[in-house]
């Protein structure tokens, strides 16, 4: 089966090919353009210049992918299209892409939540370049979501089945990194330069809070830590950078401490067998390593693994890879007339 999948729903214009035989995938194309450089003049993601862009890049995007796959249009079986959650002027100019395509070509569409994007692309080990094997997967899984517009720990009992068991009240963690970057003035995305400058940092050079560590329920709360971040650099000089590094270190490990925390948590209540991380921030190696490394210390039966990293930013191939199941399971599968883009999508 061949899985033509499209992802705009920020700001990245995505798409791939995959042909998926069995266990077995092969992506025969995967292509990202990203939007950073247009929106870093801003410190974030502006919607409608992201639409436009979107606009601009959406066909050569489709074209690259086409040509990088080598097979002609008709050959694919299905379209998998983000339809949500997302901004909404930058989904529309997918949805729309994938429904013209669906039309002219006269294939079905598969509706995808970005979010089981992010979850499903933990399902793919890699065999070798461009082929890779979905795993024998053992429920239940809890998959921990750490993107820049949402925080949850998601509860699978079976495949493409989700129950949300927490989630933020406020900001989600990649905000919050995305914001305190902007307090230090480093520039967007936050993320990377927090990552990086907290290599160097003490982590224990400010007691930053850790907002809901004890509360009984799974969710989480960032902005408070964010505010925090903001009071204390009113005080000190943000321009020094043994300052900044000791900033960016002490506010990631409040927040991968409530991340880690939480998931641990969750995955005692729950009794999980495999423990995922989804999103940006899960490119966050201090995370990837405290999390490791504390189920191996407090529950070392449960399996933790992440996405592989050149899929843990936005891209179509994990959109592909959930497109997949749906089909496999007769699920969110529309037509041209019916699709339509949800900006407020939940994972169900
Ligand atoms: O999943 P994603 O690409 O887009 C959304 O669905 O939101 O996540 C983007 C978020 C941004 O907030 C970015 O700063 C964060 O992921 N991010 C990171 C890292 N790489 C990306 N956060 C922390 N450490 C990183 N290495
Ligand atoms: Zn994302």
């Amino acid at each position: 089966m061949i899985i033509l999948s499209i992802e705009t729903s920020c700001d990245e214009t995505a798409a791939s090919i995959v042909r998926v035989k069995g266990r077995k995938v092969e992506v025969l194309a995967d292509v990202v353009s990203s939007q950073i450089k247009l929106h870093q003049k801003f410190g974030g993601v502006v919607p409608q210049l992201a639409a436009r862009a979107h606009l601009q890049n959406m066909v050569p995007v489709l074209e690259k992918a086409f040509k990088k796959a080598g097979i002609a249009k008709k050959k694919i079986d299905y379209i998998a299209i983000t339809k949500g959650p997302g901004l909404i002027p930058a989904l529309m100019i997918g949805v729309n892409a994938a429904k013209a395509l669906s039309y002219t070509l006269d294939k079905p569409l598969v509706e995808v939540n970005h979010l089981e994007g992010h979850i499903y692309a933990n399902w793919l080990e890699k065999e070798k370049a461009d082929l890779y094997t979905l795993k024998k997967m053992e429920f239940p899984v809890l998959c921990l979501i750490v993107s820049g517009g949402h925080t949850q720990l998601v509860l699978m009992k079976k495949d493409m089945r989700f129950q949300i068991v927490g989630e933020t009240v406020d900001d989600a963690v990649g905000e919050a990194f995305d914001k305190v970057a902007k307090i230090l003035e480093l520039g967007y995305p936050g993320g990377p330069m927090i990552e990086n400058l907290a290599v160097v940092g003490n982590g224990e050079a400010f007691a930053f809070p850790r907002p809901m560590m004890g509360s009984k329920d799974f969710n989480f709360s960032f902005s408070g830590l964010k505010t925090a971040v903001l009071y204390e650099t009113q005080k000190g000089d943000k321009t020094d950078k043994k300052y900044q590094a000791d900033i960016a270190a002490s506010f990631q490990v409040a927040a991968l401490d409530v991340l880690v925390l939480k998931a641990l948590k969750a995955a005692k209540k729950y009794g999980v067998k495999n423990v995922f991380l989804g999103g940006g921030v899960s490119a966050n190696k201090a995370l990837r390593k405290a999390l490791w490394e504390k189920f191996k210390k407090e529950l070392p039966e449960v399996n933790v693994d992440f996405p592989p990293f050149k899929f843990t930013t936005d891209n179509a191939l994990m959109i592909a890879i959930a497109g997949y199941y749906h089909i496999a399971q007769g699920k969110g599968i529309t037509d041209c007339k019916h699709l339509k883009a949800d900006m407020n999508l939940r994972l169900k």
